[in-house]
């Protein structure tokens, strides 16, 4: 989200420096000739908040990717296609979440080497774009779905702009501030999408239709009154029991997400915001509303921490590197 490419390169260029001694095209030739036609899964990567597909620090990302698993195919969603770098940077904070969603959708619908299924990989921001693609359209399926500091319980404070801040940012900060509960707020802006203030439940149950239903909150709130809505569950699609893996990890030390525990699906509390209701204590957690609990009891979820800031991968052997080796690449 709020990217540290400094990070992710200072890892990546370490990486690649260290395989300079080992050329990437012997590792694959001898990796095809031992292990026939079994290839590394797919992966697809959707990037945070203010960073672009290609930028620099995912670029470099990927590639260290593939010099761990050769041979992998690696796809990163670009939002708009075929849109310029700073069409792509202000799509971060102004948009349609719902729209961006289908569009990731589709774009992955149409290539051809994810057919059989992939493992999805989303940064922050990005991991709530890849859970409503798993969610609502998943065709082809995510297996392993991985998300770094990504809010899965929404956000009660916006993201600080980045320093120095873009005009992008600093717009949108604005008009949110302004009201981010109104129905402008919440179709144009993507942070309002998932903005979920503990103090006022009531508007956003009522106006907020992105995170809400990711949640299966649809009809905790107005919607339409009608009964079936109270049972939880619905509204969010296909829900997520059917993920082999989701690894859900948090930055132990991250200050930009509030609170930092939504990467977890805790909250603050709805009467204290000194008070953080962890996961398992979630109606959505206790009725399965998504499938969490499922997923969780067929061992299917993983919380994982790394120890920095958000979106702080640790550098060559850190945090992010594991993450690569333990839960992306398996052969099959
Ligand atoms: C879901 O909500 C819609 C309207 O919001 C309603 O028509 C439908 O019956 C609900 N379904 C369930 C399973 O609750
Ligand atoms: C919030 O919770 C904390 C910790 O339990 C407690 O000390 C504090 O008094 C509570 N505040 C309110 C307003 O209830």
């Amino acid at each position: 989200m709020i990217p540290a490419p400094h990070l992710i390169l200072s890892w990546i260029l370490s990486t690649i420096s260290s395989v300079t001694s080992a050329p990437a095209s012997a590792v694959t030739d001898s990796d095809q000739l031992v292990l026939g036609t079994k290839q590394p899964r797919p992966l697809v990567i959707w990037h945070g908040l203010g960073d672009t597909a290609l930028s620099s620090g995912i670029s470099s990302f990927v590639e260290d990717i593939k010099s761990i698993h050769p041979g992998i195919f690696v796809h990163s969603i670009q939002i708009p296609q075929g849109g310029s770098l700073d069409d792509e940077r202000r799509a971060g904070f102004w948009g349609n979440a719902e729209e961006q969603g289908w569009a990731g959708c589709e774009q992955i619908a149409s290539i051809p080497e994810l057919k059989g299924g992939f493992d999805a990989m989303g940064f922050s921001q990005g991991g709530l774009f890849m859970r409503f693609y798993a969610q609502y359209c998943n065709d082809p399926p995510v297996r392993n779905l991985i998300t770094f500091g990504t809010p899965h319980f929404g956000i009660s404070a916006l993201i600080p702009c980045p320093t120095p801040p873009t005009l992008s940012c600093l717009l949108a900060a604005r008009a949110a501030r302004a009201g981010i509960y109104t129905p402008y707020a919440q179709s144009h802006i993507v942070q309002a999408a998932y903005f979920r203030d503990t103090e006022r439940l009531d508007e956003f149950w009522d106006v907020n239709t992105f995170i809400r239903d990711l949640n299966g909150e649809k009809g905790l709130g107005g919607d339409d009154g009608d009964e079936d809505d109270e049972k939880g569950r619905n509204g969010s699609g296909l829900g997520i029991e059917g993920l082999d893996n989701f690894v859900a990890v948090i930055f132990d030390q991250d200050r930009t997400v509030s609170p930092a525990q939504s990467s977890h699906f805790a909250t603050y509390s709805p009467l204290n915001k000194t008070v953080i209701v962890p996961m398992t204590d979630q109606p959505m957690y206790i009725g399965d509303w998504i499938g969490l609990k499922s997923l969780d009891e067929k061992g299917g979820l993983a919380l994982e921490h790394c120890p920095g800031e958000h979106m702080d991968l640790g550098g060559e052997g850190g945090c992010g590197e594991r993450m690569v080796r333990d839960w992306v690449g398996w052969k099959e």
